[in-house]
């Protein structure tokens, strides 16, 4: 392990000022059956839309579903494990996130991808957290049943995560061990652990 890490334990609160968003951000699994609105939806994408990119190359794609098109929403969601499945049946929208490995301009693989795709798909949280809706992103699925289910050309894309939005619901319904992480402080390793100020 790099030595910085050794002996650190996370622990809870905020070190430094942050902005609210920061704060509130909060991968919850308890969802309300209240739908997002369509303006809300085309705004997190416009977020992810303004993330930056290597080169500016945006290789983001996102198939969104929510559930007034169950055909689809359910293409995304039965490919979730079966972990996910329990709390993320009550998500009223699912975004399946997909980056495009190979850069518009020359046809030559894109390294950063999915670097670019999961500072889009942050952008994208932030501005969930803003609208007051929740968002929690997924990568347990099954990979070869999503890329089936919505035929995806994978000499193209490869898929992100899938993420779960939605307005937060009452926790009361999880079952108890979710219930308990919903409700569990949320743990951070320490600045001095990760961040320095010196080479190594
Ligand atoms: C790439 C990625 C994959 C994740 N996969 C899952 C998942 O399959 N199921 C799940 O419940 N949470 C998943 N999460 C959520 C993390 O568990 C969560 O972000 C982490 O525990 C920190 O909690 P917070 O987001 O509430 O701060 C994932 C998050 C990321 C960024």
């Amino acid at each position: 392990m790099i030595s910085i890490l050794e002996n650190a334990t996370p622990a809870t609160g905020f070190e430094a000022s942050v902005l609210e968003v920061i704060k509130d951000r909060r991968s919850k699994r308890a969802y309300s059956n209240q739908p997002v609105e369509e303006d809300k939806i085309r705004s997190l994408f416009e977020a992810a839309r303004w993330a930056p990119s290597s080169m500016n190359e945006q290789p983001w794609t996102y198939i969104y579903a929510t559930k007034d098109e169950p055909e689809l929403w359910n293409r995304i969601f039965e490919t979730l494990s079966e972990g996910n499945r329990i709390w993320a049946v009550d998500a009223p929208l699912l975004i399946m996130s997909l980056a495009r490995t190979k850069f518009i301009r020359n046809g030559r693989t894109n390294a950063s991808a999915k670097y670019d795709l999961g500072a889009a798909n942050a952008f994208l949280s932030l501005q969930a957290t803003a609208l007051g809706l929740n968002v929690h992103q997924m990568g347990g699925y099954d990979k070869e049943k999503l890329v089936e289910n919505l035929n995806v050309p994978l000499d193209e894309l490869e898929p992100g995560v899938v993420i779960a939005v939605g307005y937060s619901g009452d926790a009361e319904k999880l079952p108890d061990n979710l219930k308990q992480r919903e409700e569990a402080p949320r743990l951070r390793y320490p600045q001095e652990s990760f961040v320095m100020n010196k080479s190594f």
